[in-house]
């Protein structure tokens, strides 16, 4: 088996080389530009792998909103790229997708299911549910995963740091903190989802599946979790998103059913403030 990792220096590419089994190819921005078609095609055709999997995306969620050429240029036609030459090389695909192709039915309180109708309110979350889109039409050989709030110890490459680490930087510097308790979802460690991927794809399985951590939360009392374990105790108050303000819209209810996946035999990971938890310990060990 040998399986070709894009986005290998993200914060899940990190996490999922180290458990993806047999031989694991990272490739980063350096080594491969997914913006460069021929580079892709040429260098697919020269490893010969069996399996890719893509982790690497454009993530801005807020800036996407004003440069939506970048975001499609990654989430988008690079996605249609990778899963053409999959489809004509005969390789598996396994892509990552996000909760914010939800958010449009603004009266959901209950977990979004795989057979749901999508509906973003970002160019963001529509850049990334046309590569959905682009990889399930295109190689029917296929996995699309759709994760939620991703934190790992690496950090996200473009945007550095991750929102645990925001809210722990924040504190030291003895600010108030304000932070949204409108948009629900669940926050999900790089190193579970990881974990999840790996035993998704030993299972064969093709098609579209949620993984993130167990149970749900909003910001702000994620920002309350994280500072009770971290054993700080920063001024913090719950503000709504009108008053927060961000350039692009976000889901108010975004949370993902991972029931599909459960169901295949992937064990339910465990939920959000434990991963918290040992994120927190992982860091503490790893500093
Ligand atoms: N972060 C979240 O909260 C979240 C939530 C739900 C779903 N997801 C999805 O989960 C997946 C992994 O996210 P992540 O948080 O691990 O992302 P990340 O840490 O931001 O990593 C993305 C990687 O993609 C690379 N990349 C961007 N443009 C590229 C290009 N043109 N050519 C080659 N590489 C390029 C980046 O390289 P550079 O460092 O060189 O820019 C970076 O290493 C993505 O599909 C994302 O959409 C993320």
């Amino acid at each position: 088996m040998r399986t070709v990792v894009f986005g290998s220096q993200g914060q899940l590419g990190r996490d999922l080389c180290p458990v993806l089994p047999g031989e694991v190819i990272p490739l980063a921005r350096v080594d491969v530009d997914l913006t460069d078609s021929k580079a892709i095609a040429d260098r697919l055709a020269s490893l010969k792998p069996n399996l890719v999997v893509n982790c690497a995306a454009y993530n801005f969620v807020d800036k996407a909103e004003s440069e939506p050429q970048n975001a499609f240029a990654v989430n988008v036609w690079a996605t249609r790229t990778l899963a053409q030459a999959c489809q004509s090389l005969g390789i598996k695909f396994v892509h990552f997708s996000t909760d914010y192709v939800f958010g449009l039915d603004e009266t959901r309180q209950e977990p979004w299911t795989e057979t749901d109708s999508p509906g973003p309110v970002s160019v963001y979350g529509l850049s990334k549910l046309a590569g959905e889109y682009l990889v399930r039409s295109i190689c029917p050989d296929h996995l699309v995963i759709r994760t939620c709030g991703l934190y790992g110890v690496w950090g996200t490459g473009g945007k550095g740091g991750n929102f645990v680490e925001t809210m722990l930087k924040l504190a030291a510097q003895g600010k108030p903190l304000r932070v949204v308790d409108d948009q629900r979802c669940t926050p999900s460690y790089t190193a579970d989802v990881a974990e999840a991927t790996a035993k998704l794809i030993e299972t064969g399985a093709q098609g579209l599946f949620h993984i993130t951590n167990a149970g749900d939360c909003s910001w702000y009392e994620l920002a309350k979790e994280i500072f009770r374990l971290a054993g700080v105790n920063p001024q913090l108050a719950p503000i709504s998103s009108m008053e927060f303000n961000s350039i692009a819209r976000r889901p108010a209810y975004s949370v993902l059913s991972t029931l599909k996946v459960v169901a295949l035999g992937v064990a339910r990971l465990r939920p959000w403030s434990e991963a918290i938890r040992a994120y927190l310990e992982r860091r503490g060990n790893e500093s």
